[in-house]
């Protein structure tokens, strides 16, 4: 990075010196693609502006490398603003779209035009998500003489793959084997790209093997493509085939790689790579220190993260995030704030991810006064606007802690238009808190921005049960029956022994159901000797008691966590994740069990992590 800089640098004094010592006017033209390139590398606006200015007196825009600079040159700075625009300031159309009328210009300008200003243009609208303009540019170069080349296709596939549109790809794919352009790396790794975003890994996997010698760019195609694909162990198996054949990966290549393991929580298979990391020296590498810090977090092990986290010199604003956050999520609280604090000793700036990482951790441990005061120094002091997920955090912590009416003033006057689910946090807190009548107002609040929420309809029903409304109760559950609202399936899954083992609700499919099923009865009836009570307050079906009890035993999680008790040693930690939130009966099951067969349980929800130790839950039964 240093070193291009300077060679900017240097050909921007070379340039000026020039200028300065009256050379010769036919020594502009052959030196200015060069300083034009360099003040757009190094976001010298008034530079690029004089450069521009400079080209036109002096004739040097007929050049075409000049002009191709000078459109470069605009793609690269969207703040600068052609001088002989026309149609005024950028205004309400913003700063991109004004950039690329400038873009435009300059191309509509120019004398004598190549396939370089053409993919250059194209790009440029590709790359400003002008997708149908990119695309229609593409048929006009076309039509002026200029054949789409391998420049040209690998800038319009990501618009496919973003559209994940494979009809379209698949011409295009089509086109480039006409060609003779699919054996060229970019356009494969394009290709690969597009196919795993549109969900077909296998086509994927054929282009990649048409090539006969793969480049790093391929492999990490791949690799990606998997991670999204969601199949983890074949991205493995990739990146053990990459090794074999003698290809060194590179920093990106675990950037798909480490994340894909923490989505899915698979911390043996995170292991691995961690130590593949430290015995081939990657591991100094702060991307990837940050990633792993990550990964362990989501993996449940917050003490491994904090050791990464310890190796790095010199945390950047990522990494400290990343451990902050880990904290924010698994407690300790205290130490997500501790940490901040060292942060800000070492000068180093917390971002909007890091407001959100303490404002979740006062939210899990309660501290109203530590929410407020985080919330208020993002403005003040650091100048950064909450967002939307910073004023749900903060009302996320209110309504934990009680503050009911505080959090609905807050919300009501929120700056941003607060959604569904900044209303939901609230409704659930309602619930905690047992305020049927604020929860009445919220849920209106709710069924206006989102009529069909399922959770909303649950959690209010039951609150009218449990108040003994229970005609109204009755009416809302009838109206959900209208308006035909159906829950998401819960999905559970862990992972035993490196094999991913997934569990829908009520799913016999598995071939440990039955062991699973008598296990849970033995650990029912402990439970019930313990005080146990079932906990109908999810279940929302007219059915009798006794089935609504087989409903509650047929729970993914429920599933998932015996069977990971059944099939590891004893003292094994079990890990759970699920698609949805914990249900309360779930949640009371997972304590007692996690008491009764001593084991550490950690499940992560779609909201948090719960961690279940002798009979208690970190989440201090408020999620
Ligand atoms: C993948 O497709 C989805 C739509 O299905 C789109 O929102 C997303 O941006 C695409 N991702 C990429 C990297 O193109
Ligand atoms: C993964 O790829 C397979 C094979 O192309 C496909 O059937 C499956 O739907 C893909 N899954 C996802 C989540 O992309
Ligand atoms: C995290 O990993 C360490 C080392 O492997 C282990 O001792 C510890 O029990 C783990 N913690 C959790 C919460 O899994
Ligand atoms: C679990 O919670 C109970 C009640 O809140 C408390 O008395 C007990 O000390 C806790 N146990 C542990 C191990 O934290």
């Amino acid at each position: 990075m240093a070193a291009s800089q300077g060679q900017f640098l240097h050909a921007i004094s070379l340039f000026l010196q020039m200028r300065s010592s009256v050379a010769p006017r036919s020594s502009v033209p052959a030196s200015l693609p060069a300083a034009l390139k360099s003040s757009a590398a190094l976001g010298l606006c008034t530079l690029a502006t004089s450069l521009h200015a400079l080209a036109i007196r002096s004739g040097a825009f007929a050049d075409r490398f000049t002009a191709n600079a000078l459109l470069n040159m605009y793609i690269k700075l969207p703040a600068l603003h052609h001088p002989f625009r026309t149609d005024g300031p950028s205004g309400e159309r913003g700063v991109e779209s004004a950039a690329l009328e400038s873009v435009q210009k300059v191309f509509d300008d120019m004398l004598e035009r190549d396939a370089v200003s053409w993919n250059t243009l194209i790009l440029g609208f590709a790359e400003n998500k002008r997708h149908q303009k990119a695309l229609s540019m593409v048929r006009v170069m076309w039509r002026d003489g200029f054949k789409p080349d391998s420049f040209t296709l690998s800038s319009v596939l990501p618009i496919f793959a973003e559209y994940a549109d494979i009809n379209r790809g698949m011409v295009v794919h089509g086109f480039a084997i006409k060609n003779g352009l699919d054996n060229d790396v970019f356009i494969g790794s394009s290709l690969i790209d597009m196919y795993a975003n549109c969900t077909r890994m296998d086509y994927s996997m054929k282009v990649f093997n048409s090539f006969s010698d793969c480049d790093t760019i391929l492999w990490n195609a791949m690799l990606a493509g998997c991670a999204q694909n969601g199949s983890v162990e074949e991205a493995l198996g990739i990146f053990r085939r990459m090794l074999q054949s003698g290809v060194r990966p590179v920093p990106v290549t675990f950037s798909s790689l480490i994340p894909a393991c923490g989505n899915l929580a698979l911390l043996p298979l995170g292991k691995q790579l961690h130590a593949y990391l430290i015995r081939a020296v990657f591991n100094d590498n702060i991307f990837i220190s940050s990633s792993l810090i990550d990964m362990y977090c989501k993996c449940g092990n917050v003490s491994i993260a904090r050791r990464v986290f310890n190796g790095i010199q010199s945390p950047d604003i990522v990494s400290w995030t990343a451990m902050i956050m880990g904290y924010a999520l698994h407690g300790p609280a205290t130490e997500a704030f501790v940490l901040f604090e060292r942060m800000e000793l070492g000068n180093v700036k917390p971002n909007h991810i890091t407001f959100l990482a303490v404002l979740t951790a006062c939210s899990h441990a309660g501290l109203v006064d530590k929410g407020w005061k985080y919330f208020s120094s993002m403005p003040d002091k650091y100048g950064i606007v909450p967002s939307l997920e910073h004023c749900a955090a903060l009302a996320d912590t209110l309504g934990r802690a009680g503050e009911l009416d505080e959090a609905y003033n807050f919300i009501s006057k929120m700056k941003i238009k607060p959604t569904s689910s900044v209303w939901s946090t609230l409704l659930r807190a309602c619930r905690v808190h047992k305020n049927t009548i604020l929860a009445e107002e919220v849920a209106k609040k709710i069924f206006d921005l989102e009529p069909r929420s399922m959770g909303s309809h649950v959690i209010l029903s039951n609150m009218y049960s449990a108040s003994g409304r229970w005609n109204e109760a009755a009416h809302l559950r009838k109206s959900m029956r209208k308006k035909g609202i159906k829950k998401e399936p819960a999905c559970s899954w862990i992972d035993v022994k490196n094999e991913l083992h997934v569990f829908v609700a009520h799913d016999k499919s598995h071939p440990w159901y039955d062991r699973i099923i008598d296990a849970l009865n033995v650990y029912s009836e402990q439970m019930i000797h313990q005080g146990y009570v079932p906990n109908m307050e999810d279940v929302f079906q007219d059915i009798e008691e006794e089935q609504k009890r087989d409903v509650l035993c047929g729970h993914s999680e429920k599933l998932a966590i015996v069977f990971g008790i059944i099939s590891t040693p004893p003292g094994t930690t079990i890990r759970v994740m699920k698609n949805l939130r914990v249900c309360v009966d779930c949640h009371t099951v997972t304590k007692f069990i996690s008491k009764i067969a001593a084991r550490e349980i950690v499940v992560r929800d779609v909201n948090r992590f719960h961690h279940f130790k002798d009979g208690n839950c970190s989440c201090g039964d408020f999620w």
